[in-house]
C-alpha cells in the first residue's frame, strides 16, 4: 500500500530537483537558484548553484519578521549553574547582529574562518549564528578536546578569531578553557589575530593585552550588523571529525542545501511544527548540536533548548524529566547512552512519576546503535515511540529514520526503520554487488547525496575522494556494516574502519594508536573499541615495550593513559591498557585488532588462517582476564 513516506521517497529518488526544489520554496532566497541540482563536477555536486540566501536571516531575522520575536527562540537550562534563561527571537536577533558587527569590527568577512571553543552556553549558539550572519565559516571545537586537538584544527581551518569562554563546567567540576587555548594557540603554526572571550563567573582569564578581547565589551560597543547574501554553496562551516589517523576530516557544510535540508526534516522526519519546543541533548560541539540544537529547530521556528547539564548527577536520573516538564518539550533527540546512564541509575523510572510529561510525544536516539533493551525500557517508561535513527557528522541529517510526519512505520528493535527520503542505501558486497536482504556487506549511498550532506572536505578535496567515493564507484560508502531486510528496514551493525563509537561520541583508535606510540617505551601498540554497558564502547590498548624497558609497568600504563587524556582530550576515556610481549599478526604483519577486540568482550572468535604464532592470543587472554576482560574464551578452534 502506498504511503506518504513510500511516495516521497520514490520522488526523492526518481526527481530529486523537483522534490528538492519544492522544499527550497519553504526558505527565504535573495536570489532564487539557477539549478536545483549541479552535476556537472561529478561526484562534486552541488545544490541550487546561483542562488543567494543567509542561514542566520532563515534562522533568526525571518521570524521576528513573520511575527515570532517574542516566542521564546532559545531555552538555557543549565543545572550546572543553577540557571533557566529565555532569549526570545528579537533578543537573539539582537544579540547575534550586535556579536556580527564586533567581529566584523576585528575584520571578519566572507569566508573567513572563525573557531568556536565554548561550552553549551547561549553565546555558541550566538557565536555559530553570527559566523553565519556575515558569511564567515564557523568551525565549533567539542570543549572535551584537549588543546593539542584544537590547535591542529586552528593549523587547518587558519581561523582569523577564535570565540570561546573562561571555562565550560562539567558537573561538578569547573574546566579553566582560557589556559587550553592558549596552549592550543602557542602550538599552532597558524595565530589568529584576536580571541573574544565570554567571561564566566566561575573562572577569571589571563588576558593578553592586544589580542585577547572581552566579549561582553566587544558586543557593547558594536553597532548591529545586517545579514550578508551569500552563495548557496558558499560554506556555512566546517565541523572536524575523526578519521583514521590522527588528522582529523573537516567536514564542509554549504549554506542552501544544508538549510533545505534541515527545514524540511524538522517537519517529516521529527514531525514538530513551528512554535513547538524541541530538545536535542548533545553539544554544539558534534554534529547533532550543529543541526539539531541550532540550525534545525531556528530555521523551523521552533523554540530550542540549550541544556549545560548530563543525563544524571546533575543533580540525578530525573534530570531529562525535570526539563521535559518544565519547558513542555514535545520532542527529545539523544544518544543512547544517555539512557543507559539513567537506566543504570533509576532502573525502575521512579523519578519520572515526579514530573507530568503529558506533552511529550517523541523520543528520538542516534549516535550509536540503540541496543533493544535499552530502546524497550524507555518505550516502557514512557509511553510515547521511541525511534532510533542513523546518521553521522558527514551527512549531518538522518540517512536512516522512521519519518514522523510522513508516515510511522512499526518499530523493529534493532532497525532505524528505513532509507530518509533523498537517500538511496543499498548494501554491496566485496564485489560490489548488491546484497540479497538480509546479507549483511557495506552500507553505501548511491550519488547524488542529498541536499545537507558534505559536498566536500576543508581544503582536502583528495581525501574526500580517497575516504568516501573511490573504493565503491558511483556510491558514498558510509563506512557501517549493514544489512536491509524483507520490508526494507535497514539495519546498522558495526563500522568498517577503526572508528569506535565511545558513549555516542565517535572516536578514532588509530589516532590514539599515534598518541601511544609516541611514548618513550612502547616499541608498538594497538587500540580497539570493547563493550561497555554504559558508553557502548570504550578503548582498550595493548603495549609491546622497547626491549630493555625497567619501568613499572603499571607505570607506564598510567603514562599513556595521562597522555592520551592530555593530547586527545578527557572524551577519548582511554583509561586502561595492557602490556604484552607481541601483538597478534598475520604473516604479512597486519595487526589482528578484530581478534584481539573479540578476546576482550569473551565473544567466540576463529582462529586467523594467517596467524604468525597463535599461542600469542593465551597470553593476550591472560592479560585482559587479570583486568577484567576475557571473562572466558569461547573457542580459538581454527
Ligand atoms: N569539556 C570538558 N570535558 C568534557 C566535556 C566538555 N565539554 N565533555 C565531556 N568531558 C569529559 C568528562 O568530564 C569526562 O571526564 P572524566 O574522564 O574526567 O570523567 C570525559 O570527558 C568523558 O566524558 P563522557 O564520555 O561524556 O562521559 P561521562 O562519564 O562524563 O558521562 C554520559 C557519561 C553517558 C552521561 C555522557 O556521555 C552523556 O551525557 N552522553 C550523552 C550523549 C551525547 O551527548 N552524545 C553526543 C552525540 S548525540
Ligand atoms: P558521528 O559522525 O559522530 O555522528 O558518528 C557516526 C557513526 O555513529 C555512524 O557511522 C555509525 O557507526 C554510528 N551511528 C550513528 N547513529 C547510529 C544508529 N542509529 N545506529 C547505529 N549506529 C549509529
Amino acid at each position: 500500500m502506498t504511503n506518504a513516506y513510500d511516495l516521497a521517497y520514490a520522488q526523492s529518488l526518481e526527481d530529486p530537483a523537483a522534490f528538492w526544489g519544492g522544499a527550497a520554496k519553504d526558505l527565504k532566497w535573495y536570489k532564487a537558484w539557477d539549478k536545483v541540482l549541479d552535476d556537472s563536477r561529478a561526484p562534486f555536486y552541488r545544490w541550487f548553484p546561483g542562488g543567494e540566501v543567509n542561514t542566520c536571516y532563515n534562522a533568526v531575522d525571518r521570524h521576528v519578521e513573520e511575527g515570532r520575536g517574542d516566542q521564546a527562540a532559545i531555552i538555557y537550562d543549565s543545572p550546572v549553574t543553577q540557571t533557566v534563561r529565555t532569549l526570545t527571537y528579537r533578543q537573539l536577533q539582537d544579540q547575534t547582529a550586535r556579536l556580527a558587527g564586533a567581529l566584523a569590527g576585528l575584520g571578519v568577512g566572507k569566508g573567513d574562518r572563525v573557531i568556536v571553543y565554548m561550552p553549551m552556553v547561549p553565546e555558541a549558539a550566538i557565536a555559530m549564528l553570527a559566523c553565519a550572519r556575515l558569511g564567515a565559516v564557523h568551525s565549533v571545537v567539542f570543549g572535551g578536546f584537549a588543546a593539542n586537538e584544537l590547535a591542529t584544527r586552528i593549523v587547518d581551518a587558519q581561523p582569523k578569531v577564535i570565540l570561546s569562554a573562561t571555562c565550560g563546567i562539567e558537573a561538578q567540576r569547573v574546566i579553566p578553557y582560557k589556559p587550553l587555548l592558549d596552549q592550543a594557540i602557542e602550538l599552532s603554526s597558524h595565530k589568529p589575530s584576536h580571541t573574544v572571550i565570554l567571561a564566566r563567573p566561575q573562572v577569571k582569564a589571563e588576558m593578553i593585552a592586544g589580542r585577547d578581547i572581552d566579549w561582553e565589551e566587544a558586543v557593547a560597543r558594536a553597532a548591529p550588523h545586517d545579514c550578508v547574501p551569500v552563495a548557496s554553496t558558499d560554506p556555512l562551516y566546517i565541523l572536524y571529525t575523526s578519521g583514521t589517523t590522527g588528522q582529523p576530516k573537516g567536514v564542509v557544510r554549504d549554506n542552501g542545501g544544508h538549510m533545505v535540508a534541515l527545514k524540511w526534516s524538522m517537519k517529516n522526519v521529527y514531525n514538530v511544527s513551528p512554535g513547538e519546543v524541541y530538545w536535542a541533548a548533545s553539544d554544539v560541539g558534534w554534529v547533532v548540536g550543529h543541526s539539531y540544537i541550532v540550525y534545525g529547530p531556528l530555521l523551523h521556528g521552533c523554540t530550542t533548548v540549550l541544556y549545560e547539564g548530563k543525563p544524571v548527577g546533575t543533580p540525578d536520573a530525573g534530570a531529562f524529566w525535570r526539563v521535559i516538564s518544565q519547558h513542555k518539550v514535545q520532542t527529545l533527540f539523544t544518544a543512547p547512552t544517555a539512557f543507559r546512564a539513567i537506566k543504570r541509575d533509576d532502573p525502575d523510572g521512579t523519578l519520572l512519576k515526579k514530573y507530568d510529561l503529558s506533552h511529550f510525544r517523541t523520543l528520538f536516539l542516534a549516535g550509536e546503535r540503540s541496543d533493544p533493551d535499552t530502546l524497550q525500557w524507555a518505550e516502557r517508561h514512557l509511553g510515547v515511540p521511541v525511534i532510533d535513527h542513523w546518521w553521522q557528522t558527514e551527512t549531518g541529517w538522518a540517512i536512516a529514520a522512521n519519518c514522523m510526519g510522513l508516515h510511522t512505520f512499526p518499530v523493529k528493535h534493532g532497525s532505524p526503520t528505513k532509507a530518509v527520503p533523498g537517500w538511496n542505501v543499498q548494501v554491496l558486497d566485496e564485489a560490489h554487488n548488491q546484497c540479497k536482504p538480509g546479507q549483511v556487506g557495506a552500507l553505501v549511498v548511491k550519488l547524488p547525496l542529498p541536499p545537507g550532506s558534505l559536498p566536500t572536505l576543508w581544503n582536502a578535496d583528495q581525501r574526500f575522494l580517497d575516504s568516501y567515493l573511490y573504493e565503491f564507484p558511483g556510491y558514498y560508502k558510509t563506512a557501517d556494516a549493514g544489512f536491509i531486510d524483507d520490508d526494507g528496514y535497514v539495519y546498522v551493525m558495526s563500522r568498517t574502519d577503526d572508528i569506535i563509537n565511545v558513549a555516542g561520541h565517535r572516536l578514532s583508535t588509530g589516532a590514539m594508536e599515534e598518541v601511544l606510540a609516541s611514548h618513550p617505551d612502547v616499541a608498538e601498540c594497538a587500540v580497539v573499541g570493547v563493550h561497555d554497558t554504559m558508553k557502548g564502547q570504550l578503548p582498550l590498548g595493548f603495549l609491546v615495550l622497547k626491549a630493555g624497558v625497567t619501568k613499572p609497568e603499571e607505570q607506564i600504563v598510567k603514562e599513556v593513559v595521562a597522555l592520551v587524556r592530555e593530547r586527545i582530550g578527557p572524551v577519548a576515556a582511554f583509561k586502561t591498557a595492557t602490556i604484552v610481549k607481541r601483538l597478534p599478526k598475520t604473516r604479512s604483519g597486519k595487526i589482528l585488532r578484530g581478534t584481539m577486540q573479540k578476546i576482550a568482550d569473551s565473544e567466540e572468535y576463529k582462529m586467523p588462517a594467517t596467524i604468525d604464532d597463535p599461542a600469542i592470543l593465551d597470553e593476550i587472554e591472560e592479560n585482559l582476564s587479570a583486568i577484567g576482560y576475557a571473562k572466558g574464551r569461547q573457542g580459538a578452534a581454527s
